[in-house]
């Protein structure tokens, strides 16, 4: 853990110019800086940077926050690492020092695990460049093979002497333990203390981890031997966890942005070939089946994959499995099939970048028309085989968590196979509804089920109206806290003393729950850090470690639509919010309260047809009273123009 003072210290050091401009070139605009948007593709820039409030918004794909926002998302690191990125570039020390010993001794033997690994990934790699050995076997398997020097630099591809422990020896000559080596995958010890390399006579394919480091390896066998196995990987340890992490990422998280879309391939060999033919945004799913962090990994730089696997039979079944996960994780997805069963390697050997994107294009399909087409052979006249198909269309339909996403496609496939929409609908909702219980995420929100689906009622369109109006009037009572809680709005003449807006609000909302959940926690920051005799920054929501407060707060704080120029031309007053503040705020804590009391009157009328006669008449007086007190707000809001 980072110690928080560190935080703080690299939170304020960092500026937001700087970082940007790092990834983009910036434009002086007025008081701003513009740009490119480096999250989604533009031709006009819609990337705003804010120099005094350290803010960046794009208003075109709605991405903000601030600097630290900035490197968590466009590099794709956690929290952590993208302190500790800036802190390099501001070169602060962390010292990471508040662990308990477990702590302590788990993070050390992290650290010491990814040192090790950037050793055996360079001994790989020298041993490949310099050794008679490396240069004859594995230097001259990646040439034949049409790999360029570029390529195996790019991807730090190696080799591993056919001996049984020459990098062991290497290694502890380097001064790691044979116990680190071992964690790290790299040796294994028999009969207690004999130590042999894992990898032996093989190309080495090193795994990094988003950041660019290495975590693991995948070791390529050089001879056809059917008895070993193609590849050797290294296992599971602290800091490789194969199911959280797709080969090639580090390459390809640029390019992915870029082009708004993610190849997925099976092999080392298919994202290295693609590299080289020019095409970058690719990965590689290295033989496992897909799974939902991978897909998540992916989804930080767009949210479209187009599944390249191989023709074969293997290939298809997996690229099936893969839909599912992918339509889960509410992302798009095509597929392509090679034909003859090349895979995307050999294919793009044989015909070059150029006519693969142009065959990708072409016969790229959603999974609608690719898993009909597969079956299409199939299914001919059979009725049994097409109502698989539907069931089959229907269930990944189901998957999709957006609910008009779900439609469209719904849409789609009555279309194709001429068949009733609500039926598929209803085919849908059942199947939802048996999975109910059996799965978590249906028990959230919609649960996925679409219309047909009776019309809300007058009164529950009502509640709803209402409520959202009330969310409305919470958010623009926390956000004036926010962002103006420190501007005086009266000077008590007596005793000289300042009342700022925050005061003012404090004394007013003393008694109101704010409801809507973020709100009140923003709220809540805040009057913690008012009683202590603080003054809030907006920077500290902008900076906070937690996202959604770091959203609203940087679109509280860029304005959603500049003042035209037209606006001054006419010469039209326009009074400043500022100025209006005190008169808002007034009007803002009456409704609030004005709804909170509706909100109680609707809770006694519930109580009535359960009450005895005495309390009836109490429940009723307080009615009065409370309505009494709402038409007393009403005037007064009415009154305050
Ligand atoms: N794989 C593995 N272990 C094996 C076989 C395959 O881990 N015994 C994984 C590797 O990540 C491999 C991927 O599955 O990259 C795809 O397998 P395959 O197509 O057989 O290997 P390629 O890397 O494509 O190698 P080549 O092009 O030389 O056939
Ligand atoms: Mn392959």
């Amino acid at each position: 853990m980072i110690p928080q003072d560190t935080v703080q210290q690299i939170i304020q050091a960092a500026d937001i110019v700087e970082v940007v401009g790092e990834f983009v070139s910036l434009k002086k605009r007025g008081a701003s800086m513009i740009a490119c948007c480096p999250f989604h593709n533009e031709k006009t820039p819609s990337f705003n940077v804010s120099p005094s409030k350290g803010i960046y918004k794009c208003f075109g794909c709605g991405k903000g926050g601030d600097a630290l926002r900035f490197v968590m998302d466009l590099e794709g690191l956690s929290y952590p690492d993208a302190l500790r990125w800036l802190a390099k570039k501001y070169n602060i020390e962390v010292k990471e020092r508040e662990f308990t010993d477990q702590d302590l001794i788990n993070q050390n033997e992290k650290e010491s695990l990814f040192i090790v690994l950037e050793y055996a990934q360079n001994y790989f790699a020298e041993t490949m460049a310099k050794t008679e050995e490396g240069q004859s076997v594995g230097q001259s398997y990646f040439k034949e093979r049409g790999f360029s020097k570029n390529a195996i630099e790019k991807f730090n591809l190696g080799y591993a002497l056919d001996a049984r422990s020459e990098f062991f020896k290497k290694a502890e000559k380097a001064g790691f333990s044979s116990d680190i080596l071992e964690k790290a995958g790299l040796i294994s010890i028999k009969d207690g203390d004999v130590k042999i390399d894992r990898f032996r006579g093989r190309v080495i394919f090193p795994i990094h981890n988003v950041a660019g480091k290495p975590i693991a390896f995948g070791a390529r066998i050089l001879k056809t031997d059917p008895k070993a196995p193609k590849y050797i990987n290294s296992p599971e340890t602290e800091i490789y966890h194969k199911s959280q992490i797709v080969y090639g990422i580090y390459q390809a998280k640029n390019a992915i942005r870029q082009a708004d879309n993610c190849y997925l391939v099976e092999g080392y060999t298919d994202v290295v070939s693609l590299h080289q033919a020019g095409i970058e945004n690719v990965v590689a799913s290295s033989g496992t089946s897909l799974t939902p962090e991978q897909v998540r990994l992916i989804r930080r730089f767009s949210e479209n994959i187009t599944v390249l696997y191989d023709g074969d039979a293997a290939g298809i079944k997996a690229s099936l499995r893969g839909i599912d996960i992918i339509l889960e994780e509410d992302m798009n997805v095509k597929s392509v099939v090679f034909p003859n069963g090349e895979d995307p390697d050999s294919y793009i050997r044989k015909v070059g970048g150029a006519a693969f994107s142009e065959y990708v294009k072409n016969y790229q399909k959603n999974f609608i028309n690719f898993k009909t087409e597969l079956s299409l052979a199939d299914v001919g006249n059979d009725p049994i085989k097409k109502a698989e198909l539907i069931a089959d269309l229907v269930t990944s339909i189901t998957k999709i968590p957006n609910p008009i996403k779900r439609s469209v496609f719904y849409q789609e496939v009555a279309k194709m196979l001429q068949i009733d929409e609500n039926i598929l609908i209803n085919e849908g909702n059942k199947y939802i509804k048996t999975k109910i219980g059996e799965n978590k995420r249906f028990e959230k929100g919609d649960g996925g089920i679409i219309s047909p689906a009776p019309p809300l009622r007058n009164q529950e369109l009502e509640i709803i109206e209402s409520l959202k109006k009330f969310n409305a009037q919470e958010e623009s009572l926390v956000k004036d806290l926010v962002l103006y809680g420190h501007f005086v709005i009266e000077k008590d003449e007596e005793t000289g003393q300042n009342h700022t807006l925050a005061d003012y609000l404090f004394h007013e909302t003393n008694d109101l729950k704010i409801e809507t959940p973020i709100f009140h926690e923003i709220y809540q920051l805040y009057k913690t850090e008012y009683l202590n005799g603080n003054n809030p920054t907006t920077q500290m929501f902008s900076s906070n470690p937690n996202p959604q407060i770091q959203d609203i707060a940087v679109s509280w704080m860029s304005p959603k639509h500049e003042l035209s120029d037209k606006w001054n031309t006419f010469e039209i007053f326009i009074p400043k919010y500022e100025e209006m503040l005190n008169e808002f705020s007034y009007k803002m804590v009456l409704r609030i309260r004005k709804e909170k009391i509706q909100k109680e009157i609707e809770s006694l009328i519930n109580e009535i047809d359960e009450s005895s006669e005495e309390d009836l008449e109490i429940i009723m007086n307080t009615i009065g009273k409370k309505r009494g007190i709402i038409k007393l707000i009403a005037e007064e809001l009415g009154s305050v123009v």
